[in-house]
């Protein structure tokens, strides 16, 4: 079975996206292999830390590395990608070791696919903008364009963080699944 490695945009423990990704994870279930990459620890990007790589980074750089798939549910924030996303996906585009240019980076061609719960715009200006940061030169990831989820919360997640899917919702999810399932092989 193939490993696909989620990673929530995130940090907060009742998050609809983390939510969102335990629905698709449930909706893998004997079918892929499911972990959560806990990048809680990586610190900001400073280049006067970059050299040797602090561990937290080699740990997430690893896990990337190890897994055959990415799997990013993620809030949108101002229109855009939170920045803590933006921070770990900026440490994946840099060598381990300083001017090691031969090296792949664990992220290039690594197939993603994109999903995320939020407002009206159901996420879609974040993961427009997630598509052009992960396809830029030093990156090169593989993102699956079509189909993504983009699930636009109901009231009573806003009122009292519940997160009601809608069957049309469940469906889109449900597509996607097998449709990362077939891309990633
Ligand atoms: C700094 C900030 C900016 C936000 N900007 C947007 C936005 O541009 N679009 C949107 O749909 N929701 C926006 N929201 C609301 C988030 O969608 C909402 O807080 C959501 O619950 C975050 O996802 P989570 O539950 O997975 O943490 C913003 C929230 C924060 C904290």
């Amino acid at each position: 079975m193939k490993k696909i490695l989620f990673i929530i945009g995130s940090l907060r423990k009742e998050s609809f996206n983390r939510k969102l990704a335990e629905e698709a994870e449930r909706l893998l279930q004997g079918r892929a292999i499911v972990e959560y990459l806990d990048y809680s620890d990586v610190p900001l990007m400073n280049q006067d830390i970059e050299f040797p790589a602090p561990d937290a980074v080699r740990k997430v750089r690893d896990k990337v590395a190890e897994v055959d798939a990415l799997w990013i549910f993620s809030p949108e924030y101002n229109y855009s990608y939170p920045g803590h996303l933006k921070n770990l996906i900026d440490w994946l585009s840099r060598p381990l070791v300083a001017g090691d240019q031969q090296t792949p980076l664990a992220i290039n061609g690594k197939k993603v696919a994109l999903s995320g719960a939020g407002g009206t715009a159901a996420t879609a200006k974040c993961r427009e903008k997630l598509m052009e940061l992960l396809t830029l030169p030093f990156i090169r990831a593989d993102i699956m364009v079509k189909p993504q989820t983009g699930i636009q919360l109901n009231l009573e997640a806003w009122t009292e963080g519940r997160v009601i899917m809608t069957n049309e919702q469940r469906e889109q999810l449900k597509q996607q699944v097998d449709s990362f399932l077939e891309y990633i092989g």
